[in-house]
């Protein structure tokens, strides 16, 4: 009956707005800077760990970008879109065609044959049939072709007072040059924009992606230093959970109060990651509701509450993941997570050391071969400096969880051996 009057408000999912955006002032104030330049000088990356918020922080940069009357387009990048640059060509057609379609280039009059006819005019759309006719008809490689064509789009939209395009690709870690194959869709991006803004037109790449993204870009081409401003997305402050706890519910028909002990667990155990806030505060709304449906109860032990959700979150959010990973690279990823700096970044030759006592350990090739498979599967990667971090955040813990998990259900076979 409550939950009907004040529906649960958090939202933990990918990319679900959540009720409250927490601790983001200064990334928002960041992107509006970005929005006054004339001459783009500086793009944007936005990176961080799974489930930080880079979705929803980019859809929030949406309206304020319209707002400073910037046009914007993209979409999520599929991998498909990394296999060749004639997918990057298609994509970037779509994206531009979506906003200049209703734009006239040019008009007719047409005058029919016969009396008494009136004449009509016929309106010619920059639209995606004419996009593509323009692109076709520029002689060169697709680079060149790209550019002009993203240079005529300029030519005929600039009048129209907009301040720019921006072009915002998330999950762009998905973006790989293919030697292999001589197709370069991720050096073609990149040289395009370069190229455009360096005429001095307002077209702004906006890219979204786990932290092996910034890398990636540096690897294909090192100009790209130069050309983004690198926000990393980190967890959120204390202050700031405690306003992603709080303001969705500080209405004054929601039924749930989070008590002060309440809140102190969740901080402790979300590590202040977004995903886990709104996880473990829509778990614990739920459970509350359904205690008060149930026994009339209003108070809720909320430490063994906390260790329910977290068996559920283990469940929801990290067994599928460990699932995909073999015996031995949980042999590997286990003595990783026994690491003291496991939570922060730590080096092959930390990993090589603490598995010296194990009854198989691993040589430092071995590890920098498994890593770099690790990391191609999403669970760790490697930063500048050549040192390594979890992907996923507070996998570590779960890690050790399991572990523990594991010695206990061991310990209880022992108490009652097998005859
Ligand atoms: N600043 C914030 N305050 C409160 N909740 C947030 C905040 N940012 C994100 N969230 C919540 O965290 C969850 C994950 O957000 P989002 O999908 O944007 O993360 P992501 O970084 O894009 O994840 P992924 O790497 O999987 O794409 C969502 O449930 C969202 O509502
Ligand atoms: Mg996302």
């Amino acid at each position: 009956m409550v939950t009907n009057i004040f529906p649960n408000p958090f939202r933990p999912g990918a990319g679900h707005m959540p009720p409250y955006l927490a601790g983001r002032d200064k990334e928002i104030q960041d992107f509006e800077d970005l929005l006054v330049q004339e001459v783009i000088v500086n793009n944007l990356i936005l990176t961080g760990l799974r489930g930080v918020g880079k979705t929803v922080l980019l859809d929030t940069f949406r309206p304020l970008a319209i707002d400073s009357k910037w046009l914007w387009a993209g979409t999520d990048l599929s991998e498909s879109v990394s296999i060749s640059e004639e997918k990057v060509v298609i994509r970037l057609l779509t994206d531009l065609s979506a906003l200049t379609s209703s734009f006239v280039i040019s008009s007719k009059e047409q005058i029919p044959f016969g009396f008494n006819t009136s004449s009509h005019i016929i309106n010619h759309y920059l639209d995606y049939d004419t996009l593509t006719h323009l692109y076709e008809s520029i002689p060169g490689l697709v680079s060149d072709k790209l550019k002009a064509l993203l240079e005529l789009v300029w030519h005929c939209i600039r009048d129209e007072g907009f301040s720019g395009i921006v072009f915002a690709y998330d999950e762009a870690q998905t973006m790989s040059d293919h030697a292999e194959k001589e197709q370069y869709p991720l050096s073609l991006l990149l040289d395009v924009f370069q190229s455009v803004q360096r005429k001095d037109i307002p077209f702004m790449l906006v890219l979204t992606g786990l932290p092996t993204l910034f890398p990636k870009l540096v690897e294909a081409r090192t100009f790209t230093e130069r050309m983004f401003r690198v926000m990393f997305l980190d967890r959120l402050e204390e202050s700031d959970i405690k306003e992603a706890i709080l303001c969705p519910i500080q209405k004054a028909e929601c039924p749930v109060r989070f008590t002060d002990n309440a809140i102190s667990e969740i901080i402790k155990s979300s590590g202040g990651y977004p995903y886990f806030i709104q996880f473990i505060c829509k778990e614990s709304f739920d459970m509350y509701l359904q205690q008060i449906k149930v026994s009339g109860e209003t108070h809720i032990d909320y430490r063994k509450a906390i260790e329910d959700i977290t068996r559920k979150l283990d469940n929801d959010f990290f067994a599928g993941r460990w699932a995909k990973v073999t015996d031995r690279q949980r042999e590997l990823l286990q003595v990783i997570a026994n690491l003291s700096n496991s939570d922060e970044e730590f080096s092959v030759q930390e990993v090589v050391a603490a598995a010296k006592s194990l009854p198989k350990p691993f040589s430092s090739s071995h590890v920098n071969q498994m890593l770099s498979t690790l990391t191609n599967a999403g669970l760790v990667y490697k930063n500048r400096h050549g040192r390594y971090s979890f992907a996923v955040p507070l996998l570590g813990q779960y890690i050790r969880r399991q572990q523990k998990e594991i010695i206990k259900r061991k310990g209880q076979l022992d108490l009652f051996p097998k005859q």
